[in-house]
């Protein structure tokens, strides 16, 4: 149980790499709070976290984190519970993989609203109701650091890139109040998100995306969602204590070539 007694918040764990990770925070002993849109999906998420037997707790809460109403609405609610918040797993994000002539204004202030904006007033937020020794978790990408052919990613990777930078910024700067600051940076991902994005391309280009993505890997495959969680309970664990500052590839080894 490496997150007993802990309290985390994971932004998106209703669905993908944040209910995964939800998943092995709740096995690590962590009690959990899951933020995400739509309230069904939060309670299906709740639902299927709590099902297998008795294990910490699992609350939700819908908000929209590209709003500043929503991100206030998460904040109220951590002050509220009045007991000091442990992990914060900035997750939930948005890919326009578009290309740079079409990006409109409305998607690249939603993309930074969610991307980036929402991650840095979160944990602005959350600074006077943070334990000690707090931890915060980051969700990148490798979009921030290598491309795909055919995969326009101007608007996504600027705003990762930017996700990075506020990630060791911010390490420097809440260094000295014991505050980890971490990112992890997964390659690609078996989730809605993922499924989004390819299933509009026409057959011709998915299938090339396919046997791109099947050559690129060195380990031959691209990931699942549980695949993110080990390394984000390590993060969220006191076995961290010396950590922060990192942007931690997690990719199948897509990014070392
Ligand atoms: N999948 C990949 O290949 C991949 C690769 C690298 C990095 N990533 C990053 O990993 C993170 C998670 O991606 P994923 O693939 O797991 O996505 P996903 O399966 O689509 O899940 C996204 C989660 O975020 C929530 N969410 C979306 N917009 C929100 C908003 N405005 N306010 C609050 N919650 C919101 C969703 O719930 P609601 O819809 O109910 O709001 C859902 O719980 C993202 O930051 C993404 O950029 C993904």
């Amino acid at each position: 149980m490496r997150l007993r007694g802990k309290r985390a918040l994971i932004t998106g764990g209703s669905d993908g790499i944040g209910l995964a990770i939800a998943e092995a925070f709740l096995r690590a002993g962590a009690d959990l709070l899951i933020v995400g849109r739509d309230a069904g999906k939060l309670e299906a998420a709740r639902q299927k976290l709590t099902a297998s037997g008795p294990v910490g707790t699992v609350r939700t809460l819908s908000a929209d984190l590209a709003t500043s109403p929503g991100i206030a609405a998460v904040v109220e609610h951590v002050k509220a519970a009045g007991r000091p918040l442990d992990v914060l797993v900035n997750n939930a994000g948005v890919a326009y993989l578009v290309p740079f002539e079409t990006v409109s204004e409305a998607q690249f202030e939603h993309s930074f609203a969610l991307n980036v904006t929402a991650a840095f007033f979160l944990t602005q937020g959350m600074l006077q109701h943070f334990g000690t020794g707090a931890s915060v978790i980051n969700i990148s990408s490798y979009f921030a650091k290598k491309m795909i052919p055919k995969r326009p990613s101007s608007l996504y990777s600027l705003s990762k890139g930017a996700l990075n930078s506020l990630t060791r910024s911010l390490a420097f700067e809440l260094g000295p109040r014991g505050i980890r600051v971490n990112a992890i940076a997964p390659g690609t991902v078996d989730t809605a998100m993922r499924r989004k994005t390819v299933d509009n391309l026409p057959a011709q280009a998915q299938a090339e995306l396919k046997a791109y993505v099947e050559r690129s890997y060195p380990l031959g495959r691209i990931g699942r969602p549980d695949d993110l969680a080990g390394i984000a309970v390590y993060l969220a664990s006191d076995e961290a204590a010396w950590t922060s500052g990192g942007i931690f590839a997690i990719d199948g080894g897509y990014t070392a070539g």
